[in-house]
């Protein structure tokens, strides 16, 4: 078996996506200070440390300590790791953060939402369907807080229902709570394949559990795997609501002109970002039947990406992980 360590060095930790798109979106200049709130493998912090350089400054966070590890190795193989703050931590706690750090003024931050390639191929911690591993699915990899076991064993039937149809947009969430809640009733679900037959009602056949790489598992079934996986990760890690906090704090931290884009890869966290660039994109907030404009709001933020920026056909194939990714990018006005 690859140790982890040795995993990094062979293969690519994670490949950032949209890459181009955001840096000429975000439009970093020499001497900005960037914060990168989802560092992963540094893939888009190492891009935006070259065009910030020699003056600018990079704050990064993850909340996965073997992210930091990583990209530190990285960032100090291209000799800049010295203009970077490295922080592990949830990006939910980004004021405190960047006050601790005094890390002001901040002209350009990115959020790249979700996983890593790392994570779910490599990590061991439930978050892929293929092969045999524990149900925990914290992007921090432990240290208190909810695991996967505990929300496929402990949730009650109606909330687990309301996570797959909220998280993942499950068409009959009641039939796969159902499944699972009677699955945990013989024996408790201890790992990803018990949690795949308690779905499928059957395991994975031989080359596809067996081998994850031959992957030959009808679509549909897949699919719903990949959703069932896909909410009870989110519910673990609190995804939409640490998006929903976080979001106004980054817009707080902005310096005005300065640039935010978020990268999400699924409707329901896209649906938190449009809502929340569209409502601050807004300078009228009189009620609907008032015939002229009273109130004296000004717009915020402009939207620069009057429709969401969806990867490339060519990047898509070189790389079927940015497949669902959706990019907004706004300026800070005021
Ligand atoms: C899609 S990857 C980022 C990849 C990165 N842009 C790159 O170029 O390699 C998302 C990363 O964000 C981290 N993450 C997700 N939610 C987080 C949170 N609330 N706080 C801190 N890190 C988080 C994950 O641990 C993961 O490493």
């Amino acid at each position: 078996m690859m140790h982890d360590a040795c995993y990094m060095m062979l293969n690519t930790y994670h490949v950032p996506v949209l890459l181009e798109e955001i840096i000429q979106l975000l439009a970093p200049k020499p001497g900005d200070n960037a914060i990168d709130c989802t560092l992963g493998g540094g893939g888009h912090s190492l891009a935006l440390l070259k065009r910030i350089s020699p003056k600018g400054k990079l704050l990064a966070i993850d909340a996965d300590p073997a992210a930091i590890q990583e990209a530190s190795l990285r960032l100090a193989g291209e000799g800049v790791l010295g203009q970077a703050i490295l922080v592990n931590d949830n990006f939910v706690n980004i004021n405190e953060i960047v006050n601790k750090t005094s890390f002001k003024p901040v002209q350009v931050i990115l959020l790249d939402l979700g996983l890593s390639s790392y994570q779910l191929d490599t990590a061991k911690r439930g978050f892929s369907f293929w092969g045999e591993e524990p149900l925990n699915m914290q992007f921090s990899g432990g240290g208190g807080g909810t695991t996967a076991w505990e929300v496929v064993n402990n949730y009650p039937k109606q909330k687990l229902k309301e996570i797959l149809a909220v998280n993942a947009d499950i068409g009959k969430p009641g039939d796969i709570a159902h499944r699972i809640v009677r699955s945990r009733g013989e024996q408790s679900i201890k790992t990803t394949s018990m949690l795949v037959e308690a779905i499928l009602g059957a395991p994975l056949s031989e080359g596809s559990g067996a081998d994850q790489f031959s992957r030959n598992l009808p679509p549909l079934q897949r699919k719903l795997l990949t959703k069932v996986f896909q909410a009870i990760r989110i519910e673990v890690n609190r995804e939409l609501q640490n998006l929903r906090q976080v979001l106004p704090q980054l817009l707080e931290i902005l310096s005005v002109n300065g640039r935010l884009a978020v990268i999400s890869y699924h409707s329901g966290e896209d649906r938190i970002v449009k809502h929340f660039f569209r409502a601050a994109a807004k300078s009228c907030i009189c009620p609907k039947e008032s015939p002229i404009c009273r109130c004296t709001n000004q717009a915020k933020i402009r939207i620069l990406t009057k429709k969401a920026i969806k990867p490339q056909v060519k990047e898509i194939s070189a790389n079927s992980r940015a497949r669902s990714a959706i990019l907004r990018v706004i300026e800070k006005l005021s």
